[in-house]
């Protein structure tokens, strides 16, 4: 009897072939099959294989040391979810040139001065190159040690030596390859190996790593998604080429929270921490056009207001175009559904587009309020109030429904300078924020009323 040993994975999602193919069927990706060793079934007439015995440990058992150490970045700290855990491994992902080898070497620098040992390994440029860098940044007085390798053996050999680094950054995975898999750097199989050793050293020794992974076209981090399922935390940098702003997303963290943005901005001399990010979202705000509403939401515990533009304009296609950035589309799609089953407006003959201004993206749908507001806006031609904030999920049945951390969002539009919020008929009780006034609305019919009176008064007067 011929045993079926499946041996072929796939290197993107890891399902397993029995033979090689030029598509994988789970994932639908060509050339990701490479043939790999197959576990020897266990069965009879093999005897099977004696185990080494080790040491059970209680849960509560104590921790040697301190576990987490912050580098003194307060928002990158926010987004580990309080600093970086010994022996953990973090895959830092982005587009080329968003800034994160900038951000690595400023968070080398801050821990080296604090006394830790870091350690910078560039695969990418050459030693003289990052020093200089570090030199236009001002950090050069900085304890960091650097080297240009990219042989994972030798890294690893080198920093068995001497005390163990606190932080070592190692700019980018992709560059790396190890003796032990015989294929070409940046390869699914070297990276996946690569990987693999270093993240074995990283337990072993207590030393955190921070890995750089390159970013496909669609946003990926390139090589397999498996280095994901590896690490302990998988960061994502983010922005906006034509912006200053960059944000740094939690996508996975096994010590933290997932849902903490860390906001920087790329100045001259470097990443700059932004602790007030809502005065920077709004900085740049077209006051008293119609299609702009201002958002008040809640990124993990830090409240931000932002800015979503709408623009509604007659379509001349005969599927009209809706264009989303920084939104869910699917949530526009509803909040367009809701509009014309429950107010009344007709929106299948016009082109809509949405923006979160600033390069954020939104996930909460305690936006759905403020985005329906910007589009009815604009389709009225009706500028919404410059001094008021929106928040609210809206549900299918076109009522506005409550959102968390109602005092949280209205002291921020306070400080901010705003005197009027609509929000769910249900926050009034929730608040006492003095200077704010609130305008409660329990259907989604009746805020599109409020703003098509206010845009027919505006064209009487005018
Ligand atoms: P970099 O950190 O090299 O990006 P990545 O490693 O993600 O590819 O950053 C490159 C960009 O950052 C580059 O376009 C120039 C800009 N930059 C500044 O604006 N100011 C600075 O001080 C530095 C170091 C870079
Ligand atoms: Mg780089």
């Amino acid at each position: 009897m011929s045993r079926r040993t499946l041996s072929f994975i796939c290197q993107n999602c890891g399902a397993a072939h029995s033979r090689w193919q030029g598509k994988c069927e789970g994932c639908g990706e060509w050339n990701t099959l490479v043939e790999e060793g197959a576990e020897r079934p266990a069965g009879p007439g093999r005897k099977p294989a004696k185990g080494r015995m080790f040491a059970l440990e209680p849960l509560s058992g104590g921790a040697q040391d301190a576990p987490r150490l912050a580098c003194g970045m307060a928002e990158f700290d926010r987004v580990t979810g309080g600093g970086f855990v010994r022996g953990s491994v973090l895959l830092l992902g982005g587009d080329p040139g968003i800034g994160k080898s900038t951000l690595l070497i400023q968070t080398a620098a801050a821990l080296a001065r604090a006394g830790q040992r870091a350690v910078y390994i560039s695969g990418e440029e050459a030693v003289a190159q990052v020093r200089l860098r570090a030199e236009r940044l001002g950090m050069q007085d900085a304890d960091v040690e650097l080297a240009a390798e990219t042989a994972v053996e030798d890294i690893i050999a080198t920093l068995s030596e001497g005390k163990t680094p606190r932080l070592i950054v190692i700019d980018s995975i992709q560059t790396m390859w190890t003796d032990r898999v015989d294929s070409a750097p940046g390869t699914v199989t070297q990276v996946r190996g690569s990987a693999q050793a270093l993240i074995r050293f990283a337990k072993r020794s207590g030393a955190t790593i921070i890995l750089v992974g390159h970013v496909t076209k669609d946003g990926q981090i390139a090589g397999p998604r498996v280095v994901e399922h590896m690490v302990d935390a998988v960061l994502s940098f983010e922005g906006e080429g034509s912006h200053q702003f960059r944000i740094l997303r939690a996508v996975k963290n096994r010590f933290g929270p997932t849902d903490e943005i860390g906001v920087f901005e790329m100045t001259g001399a470097g990443l700059r921490e932004v602790t007030n990010p809502s005065e920077l979202f709004l900085s740049e705000r077209d006051l008293g056009q119609p299609g702009t509403a201002v958002f008040a939401g809640i990124e993990g515990t830090r409240p931000l207001l932002v800015e979503i533009q709408a623009l509604v304009a007659p379509s001349s296609l005969g599927t009209p175009r809706r264009a989303v950035v920084g939104w869910d589309p699917s949530r526009l799609s509803m909040v367009l559904a809701v509009l014309e089953a429950h107010c009344g407006v007709r929106l299948g003959g016009h082109d809509v587009y949405l923006n979160v201004a600033g390069g954020l993206r939104i996930q909460e749908p305690a936006a759905d309020l403020a985005a329906a507001a910007a589009l009815v806006s604009s389709l009225a031609g009706a500028p919404l109030p410059a001094d008021a904030v929106y928040f609210g999920e809206v549900s299918l049945s076109g009522a506005v429904r409550p959102v968390a951390q109602v005092p949280a969002r209205l002291k921020e539009a306070v400080k901010l300078g705003f005197t009027r919020a609509v929000v769910p008929d249900t926050a009034r009780g929730e608040t006492t924020e003095p200077g704010l006034e609130l305008s409660d609305v329990a259907s989604l019919a009746s805020l599109v009323a409020d703003i098509a009176a206010s845009g027919k008064s505006r064209g009487q007067d005018g």
